[in-house]
């Protein structure tokens, strides 16, 4: 008897990236080698502005559809007999082309709705563009989610906060997440959209933060006599292992992971002391505050 072979679950999801610039391309990577959803390679598309750039991503993603029109039959005509599928759409450009961007989506969004064809959720990328506004430049119940990733999503390691229109479903949420942990092992939907000026300070400029931090160490390090070329690589680790403890340890408080390095009387107790009566956390809540 024949044992047939064993078969993936079906895809369940369309992506396409409008605008696929260095973040879509992120994503893009991320998702031709992680498949959130199972989605299948002939279902994703990418556009690009410049015949130059459209060119150089199918270079870049030879599997994937790649185009110069954001109205493309090859985005839209999928839609019209598949009732089961979702289709999400991140919107790529930078925050001052989304309104251009936006107003070439909508007479296709409005034949869709017209049609009675379900609409694509449209994930925005932009910090700054909230729900209402979004709305008010596309056809009137268009799912929207808005995202704030942060820039290691380039090495597949960003941190994302998510905020969904009260209209995106449940299943369309969890794809949204499963898209967005491609390139960010943590997504956190967040209850409220004005928590996303929070996250836009804390996560969302966390890796400037730090890359300060480190810098002034480095540098502090060099004043003191080591070469930058050791020092660099011995604060870049230190980074890396201290993340990944604290990740690694949930069950320990942050006090206890700090108390463990300090020896009393020791170094780090007394460099901790300087900051402390710099008045370290005053300085972090103030630079933090949106
Ligand atoms: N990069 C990151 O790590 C990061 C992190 C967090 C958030 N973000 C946010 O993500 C968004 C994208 O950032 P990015 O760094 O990826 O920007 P980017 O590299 O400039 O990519 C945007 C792309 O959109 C294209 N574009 C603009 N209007 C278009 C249109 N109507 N149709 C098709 N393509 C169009 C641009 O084309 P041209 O090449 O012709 O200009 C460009 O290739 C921004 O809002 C940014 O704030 C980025």
């Amino acid at each position: 008897m024949r044992i047939p072979a064993p078969t993936s679950p079906p895809s369940r999801l369309r992506i396409t990236i409008i605008g696929c610039g260095t973040l879509g391309q992120a994503l893009a990577h991320g998702v031709v080698k992680q498949r959130p959803g199972n989605v299948r390679l002939d279902e994703i598309v990418l556009t690009g502005r410049r015949g130059s750039h459209v060119d150089a991503l199918q270079l870049q993603f030879p599997e994937l559809t790649v185009t110069g029109d954001n109205c493309d039959p090859c985005i839209w005509d999928a839609d019209e007999g598949d009732t089961q599928k979702v289709h999400l759409l991140f919107l790529g450009p930078k925050p001052y082309d989304i309104p251009a961007a936006c107003a070439q989506l909508y007479p296709v969004l409005q034949r869709q709705k017209d049609r009675g064809q379900s609409l694509p959720v449209i994930i925005t990328l932009c910090p700054g563009i909230t729900i209402a506004q979004l709305q008010s430049w596309l056809p009137y119940e268009t799912p929207l989610v808005r995202a704030m990733p942060n820039t290691p999503v380039k090495v597949s390691q960003g941190a994302t906060g998510l905020f969904p229109s009260a209209n995106v479903k449940p299943l369309e949420m969890e794809l949204v997440q499963a898209v967005f942990r491609a390139i960010s092992p943590t997504v956190a939907v967040l209850p409220q959209e004005n928590h996303l000026d929070i996250v836009a300070s804390i996560s969302g400029s966390a890796p400037a933060y730090f890359f300060h931090l480190m810098d002034s160490m480095i540098e502090a390090a060099k004043g003191l006599g080591l070469p930058e070329s050791i020092s660099t690589s011995l604060i870049t680790q230190s980074c890396i292992g201290s993340g990944s403890m604290a990740h690694l340890s949930p069950g320990v408080s942050l006090a206890q992971l700090k108390n463990d390095v300090c020896v009393p009387g020791g170094s780090t107790r007394r460099a901790m002391d300087v900051l402390d009566t710099n008045d370290w956390h005053r300085h972090v809540e103030d630079a933090v505050r949106p």
